[in-house]
């Protein structure tokens, strides 16, 4: 087995220019799958020449709240996902969400952003990448509201709290661990992945954001997910393994769109 990266901006820079180095050094350390996540339209043809040249990325389409603003108006925005979706190597949608901590983009304009997203997912029953921050209430409200319980889709680099563990749970999504698992100050989030079913766990690094310790404060990269999975070992008291088999076999079910060589 091996584990999947399932969350990483590789048109980033560092990763972006040695993007052939980055994968090798992941696959020495275990990690043979990756999905780089879409922030923006503009970038969807370097996402898809990223997936096509590279057999198991896999890639994501969608409008980062932060980038809502700068957007097409819904009915145009809903016709480019929908459509774009169809290239065989895109296999979700996002990330999309909210984001009130930060506000970028004013917060109608991110709601409307984040509907389309869910009824582009409906459409195409394709999974969302969803973002939160300082937005619990909202972002449950619209998921439950929009996607009538049939949205699924992945609540990535979690750091909520309990309530929003178990309304992404009762809605059937996944919930992503990334680096901020292993930092010192995180204890509360420790806690609140102890309850996170195996089956519902995936795991991730944000490349380049948010490296674990012992890389905190590097450039991330997908090689560094290995801590964040080490880490989830530890807090759910299992083998690091089980970590390994589990993420990936809920990866593959959730992105069932996505077909790897290595599997
Ligand atoms: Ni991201």
């Amino acid at each position: 087995m091996f584990l999947i990266d399932s969350h990483c901006h590789l048109d980033h820079e560092p990763m972006a220019s040695d993007i052939n180095a980055t994968l090798m050094r992941a696959k020495e350390k275990g990690v043979k799958g990756f999905l780089t996540i879409g922030t923006d339209l503009s970038k969807i043809p370097l996402l898809a020449s990223i997936a096509e040249n590279n057999d198991d990325v896999f890639a994501t389409l969608g409008v980062h709240p932060h980038e809502a603003e700068k957007t097409l108006p819904e009915k145009e925005l809903y016709k480019v996902l929908t459509q774009e979706s169809q290239h065989p190597k895109m296999v979700g949608f996002g990330e999309t969400g909210l984001d009130y901590y930060y506000t970028h983009s004013p917060v109608e304009i991110q709601k409307a952003s984040f509907k389309t997203h869910i009824e582009a997912s409906l459409e195409c029953d394709l999974p969302l990448i969803v973002h939160t921050r300082n937005a619990d209430e909202d972002t449950i409200a619209l998921l439950k509201e929009v996607g009538q319980g049939k949205a699924k889709g992945v609540m990535h680099c979690f750091s909520g709290n309990a309530w929003l563990r178990d309304q992404a749970l009762e809605l059937g999504f996944y919930i992503s661990a990334s680096g901020i698992l292993t930092f010192n100050k995180a204890e509360e989030l420790r806690e609140v992945f102890k309850h996170v079913p195996l089956e519902r766990l995936l795991v991730e690094t944000d490349a380049p954001f948010l490296a674990p310790i012992p890389y905190r404060g590097k450039p991330n990269e997908p090689a560094f997910v290995v801590e964040t999975a080490k880490k989830l070992a530890e807090i759910k008291g299992v083998e690091y393994d089980v970590i390994i088999t589990q993420t990936t076999q809920n990866f593959l079910k959730l992105f069932s769109k996505a077909r790897f060589s290595c599997v």
